[in-house]
């Protein structure tokens, strides 16, 4: 993937996006949009996974046939949002291990702390996959990488619903070597940082506490 931002057009991913997008929308059928969608957006993101050969015998004859190579995907939940999108990627992926990465935003200083990190062993040999539906300042999503990095990371990719033109920008300044696919590349941030016309809080929708 060489493209810094890849923006998935398909019919059903911007139908599943506008059905989302409605603030009419239930909780419930807004979980399933997003696991919907994640699928689809996993299905480009993970296009360029290595593949080697093995040979097998179907009932016909024997092949040598394509197989996926090389160690299991890192699939990683940016806290909280992001956990909304791991079962799809699982279930395309099952063998995928899983990380999770906890950030929240002082108040003071407005960057971001870590209070949670946990991410399978070997990240240096794996594709690694970040989930966060929302990519906004880019701030958190940078510091996740940063993280990822830090724990021998070197071939990441980011995977998001959404993407505000600054937080693309801030990862793309952070991380120019980590491809962003996304359903949607929106307006712009507005005064308190959410994505416009966005979908509201991605958290709040999917587990329904606001
Ligand atoms: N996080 C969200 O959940 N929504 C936004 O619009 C921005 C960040």
């Amino acid at each position: 993937m060489s493209d810094h931002l890849t923006v998935v057009d398909h019919p059903l991913v911007q139908h599943k996006l506008t059905l989302m997008r409605d603030k009419g929308t239930s909780t419930a059928e807004f979980r399933r949009l997003l696991h919907e969608i994640t699928q689809l957006l996993a299905y480009e993101i993970t296009r360029e996974m290595p593949l080697t050969t093995t040979t097998i015998d179907t009932p016909m004859e024997e092949m040598v046939a394509p197989i996926l190579a090389g160690k299991k995907l890192a699939l990683v939940s940016i806290l909280r949002a992001g956990n909304g999108m791991l079962d799809g990627v699982l279930e395309l992926v099952p063998s995928a291990r899983v990380g999770f990465v906890g950030l929240y935003r002082d108040e003071e200083t407005l960057q971001p702390v870590q209070y949670y990190f946990k991410a399978p062993k070997e990240l240096n040999d794996r594709l690694v996959i970040a989930v966060d539906p929302m990519l906004a300042t880019g701030n958190s999503s940078a510091a996740a990488i940063d993280l990822l990095k830090e724990a021998g990371a070197t071939n990441i990719r980011f995977l998001c619903l959404l993407a505000a033109p600054e937080g693309v920008a801030r990862m793309k300044e952070a991380h120019p070597d980590v491809p962003i696919v996304t359903a949607s590349l929106d307006r712009e941030l507005n005064e308190k940082g959410y994505i416009m016309p966005g979908l509201g809080d991605a958290g709040d929708r999917m587990f329904g506490t606001k």
